[in-house]
């Protein structure tokens, strides 16, 4: 067995699959606990965390609130929007100044590729990647591993999972290849050509450009959403004929006549990769997904405080 203790959460790439395991096993007994009328405990009473988050999130910021509160840490929050940043404060001054408040762990979510593991090398807290750039977004591959490992009854060895969209400007793309990967699950990836990175291939996953046969070939597809914001140039004619070559709607699931999962990471664009009779169907685990967020990032924050992961 490899053991790696690590300090911090950047990505994950590097970690291994016992330590996924440990993260998942640990995520069982958190759910059980929120699922009980208790829903807390005092685990890291001792513990301050801070939340720094330089873009917008709604799903990974709560979350991590909540799964802080539930493990009675004490929890700080801060938005570059309302914060100095806007008066020109460099994130190293930002982050010194919280951490001189005595903080202990730094959730971060950041538009730049690599701003944690630049900060994680400036600063002595444990730094927590909650999404940096197009780079990774390790909580969201756990929690979305974590889903599929419970709907399958405990393995994703050997299971077919295809990502299908922005490839190329997504974060949750790489880290779901990394996580699923390492958990033995065979991954494609799906899009238009200008939406996968060349080289893809080298991560040990295959390529579809047809969404017909990669829903055939699969047992579960992530959809992701367009990354308009990330995109500085045009990566295909228009929305709509996106959604008629690429988008999850009923009749592209009926015609695949078996039960494929049906998975997103949020926010939906709903009507442009995913329809909304797909993803309120009973296909779609999207809402249990955001339920498992929660599990998995006590567990992440639990096991990290401990020096146990
Ligand atoms: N999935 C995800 O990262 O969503 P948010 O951007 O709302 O946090």
């Amino acid at each position: 067995m490899t053991e790696v203790k690590q300090k911090h959460l950047l990505g994950i790439k590097g970690m291994n699959a016992n330590q996924l395991e440990t993260i998942f096993q640990t995520a069982d007994n958190f759910l059980e606990l929120l699922q009980s009328p208790v829903k807390k405990t005092p685990a890291l009473r001792d513990v301050t965390i801070a939340n720094l988050f330089f873009e917008n999130s709604t799903r990974t910021r709560v979350s991590f609130e909540l799964a802080e509160k539930r493990l009675g840490a004490d929890v700080v929050n801060f938005s570059s929007s309302s914060s100095s940043v806007k008066k020109g404060e460099t994130l190293i001054d930002t982050v010194n100044n919280i951490l001189s408040m005595k903080v202990d762990m730094v959730v971060m979510r950041h538009p730049a590729p690599g701003a944690c593991r630049f900060l994680s090398k400036h600063i002595d807290a444990q730094i927590i990647n909650a999404g940096d750039g197009t780079h990774e977004h390790p909580t969201q591959a756990l929690l979305d591993a974590f889903s599929m490992r419970n709907h399958f009854g405990g393995s994703i060895e050997g299971k077919k999972v295809v990502i299908v969209g922005d490839i190329k400007h997504s974060r949750v793309a790489i880290s779901n290849i990394h996580a699923l990967r390492l958990l033995g699950a065979e991954v494609m990836v799906c899009g238009p050509s200008t939406l996968i990175p060349k080289n893809i291939e080298s991560l040990g996953v295959k390529v579809n450009t047809r969404i017909e046969e990669a829903l055939e070939w699969a047992d579960v597809a992530n959809m992701l959403r367009i990354q308009l914001e990330r995109q500085d140039a045009r990566f295909f004619p228009s929305l709509r004929e996106y959604t008629r070559l690429y988008g999850l709607d009923k009749n592209r699931l009926d015609a695949l006549n078996k039960d494929l999962l049906v998975m997103h990471p949020g926010p939906i664009n709903r009507g442009v990769e995913i329809s909304s009779d797909v993803a309120d169907s009973g296909q779609s685990i999207i809402l249990q997904q955001v339920e498992n967020g929660v599990a998995v990032r006590m567990a992440v924050l639990f096991l990290l405080a401990q020096g146990n992961l």
